[in-house]
């Protein structure tokens, strides 16, 4: 029924099976196979150049998914490697930090408006946690108020396998986009509330992204004032994507804490907290973060050189640039489709939301997202895409014509049934 053959994947079926004897599952999270088409997609990758990556069996796609978020410029850019090189001669794990720690601090603290001290980690479930460990300290109350994915650590995982219910009865969740529905809950667990955590643009899975409404933002920092709560942003994808200082930056409102972590280096694993002085110095005292390989230079490095890049190259408008074309031209298609679905998102995230209009809403999705990745298009169905700087027009161009074929293949075998 598809209109164009299913590729050959059979290295990356073959490293899947010996996977699953080695790993749970074979790998984890959000990289398993029904988190995209079964069958369709590979599953090991072999390289990356600019905005493309290449599977094990050998087949090459147009990546717009970014390995999640981490790669804001494309893969295996020259300066970065050279500038990691050159760290690897010196060594970057030691017993003590090295002096690149305070470049990049300062480097943030220029950069993002909140950032008054940072402390630096790995990865984005780190930083949010350190964030609300933070808030507790700083006020002593106990219940987080959390709207979006922040990780998978005890007080914000969404399988709840494992954790005791004491620590998920601390935490509340409130809807992204209604201030009536957070100041009822702020309401009801108000002199408790140690934070409101936020990403702030809206992007839940499988659900259309949402960009902040007019006012919202700024509502979300008066609750939390008007209920002395602190306010952390999430901004593990949209820091270094959205604006260099984030979304803070873009959308005129400014956190107590906020986190960045994924695009921050291209693709190493490093993160950030940040925020005014008067909350980060309970780390001083009060509450105890650390981790043996917090201080290793090499990601440090690499976002330096990053941010350099990002600066140099003006990449955060050209981005946002790109993506509204890109983003008007792939409203245009879905809409010209016939095909029951929508585009959401900002320019520098879209996504193809298929609504459920009948009782084949399923079905219509795979077939979309199977016809897409046989075209030598990498997106996913449940997750918004990315923008990178080195996706050149072409690869737009070829991703927007992946898109149109697909919609029309996908309106002929699924038309919408009345
Ligand atoms: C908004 C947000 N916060 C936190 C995280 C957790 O980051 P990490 O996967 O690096 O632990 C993610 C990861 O996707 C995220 O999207």
């Amino acid at each position: 029924m598809n209109t164009v053959p299913k590729l050959k994947l059979d290295r990356s079926m073959e490293m899947y099976e010996e996977a699953k004897k080695l790993s749970p599952g074979g790998l984890m999270g959000i990289r398993r196979p029904y988190n995209f088409v079964e069958g369709e997609y590979p599953i090991f990758i072999e390289r990356g150049y600019g905005g493309h990556i290449v599977d094990v069996d050998g087949n090459d796609y147009i990546d717009m998914l970014c390995a999640y978020g981490p790669i804001i410029l494309g893969y295996n850019e020259p300066e970065i490697n050279d500038a990691v090189k050159e760290q690897l001669e010196k060594g970057f794990c030691f017993s003590l930090v090295q002096e690149v720690q305070n470049t990049l601090s300062q480097r943030l603290i220029d950069l993002i408006p909140s950032a008054e001290m940072v402390v630096l980690a790995k990865t984005g479930s780190d930083v949010t946690s350190i964030a609300v460990r933070i808030a507790r300290a700083y006020n002593g109350k106990n219940k987080i108020l959390r709207c979006g994915y922040h990780g998978w650590h005890d007080w914000c995982v969404e399988v709840h396998g494992g954790v005791p219910q004491a620590i998920l009865d601390l935490t509340v969740e409130f809807p992204y986009g209604d201030l009536d529905a957070l100041e009822a809950t702020l309401k009801e667990h108000g002199d408790d509330a140690a934070c409101i955590i936020i990403t702030p643009v809206g992007h839940p899975l499988a659900a259309p992204v949402v960009a902040p409404p007019e006012g919202y933002l700024k509502g979300v920092r008066e609750l939390a004032d008007k209920y002395e709560t602190i306010l952390i942003f999430d901004e593990i994808r949209t820091g270094f994507r959205v604006a260099l200082g984030g979304a803070q930056e873009r959308y005129n409102v400014t956190p107590d804490i906020s986190v960045f972590g994924k695009a921050m280096a291209n693709g190493y694993p490093i993160s950030a907290c940040v925020g005014k002085t008067e909350f980060m110095k309970v780390l001083e005292k009060q509450a105890f973060v650390s981790s043996t390989f917090f201080p290793n230079s090499l990601e440090m490095v690499a976002s330096m050189k990053c941010i350099d890049i990002l600066q140099r190259e003006n990449v955060m408008d050209a981005v946002w640039e790109r993506g509204t074309t890109f983003m008007n031209e792939m409203t245009r298609l879905v809409e010209e489709s016939q095909v029951p679905a929508s585009t959401s998102g900002i320019p520098p995230m879209p996504f193809i939301t298929f609504e459920k209009a009948d009782d084949q809403y399923k079905q219509r999705r795979t077939f979309f997202y199977t016809e897409t990745i046989r075209r030598g298009l990498f997106i996913q169905p449940y997750h918004h895409g990315y923008i990178c700087h080195r996706h050149t027009d072409e690869d737009l161009k070829n991703a927007l014509g992946a898109i149109e074929e697909a919609l029309k293949a996908t309106h002929k075998a699924y038309p919408l049934k009345k």
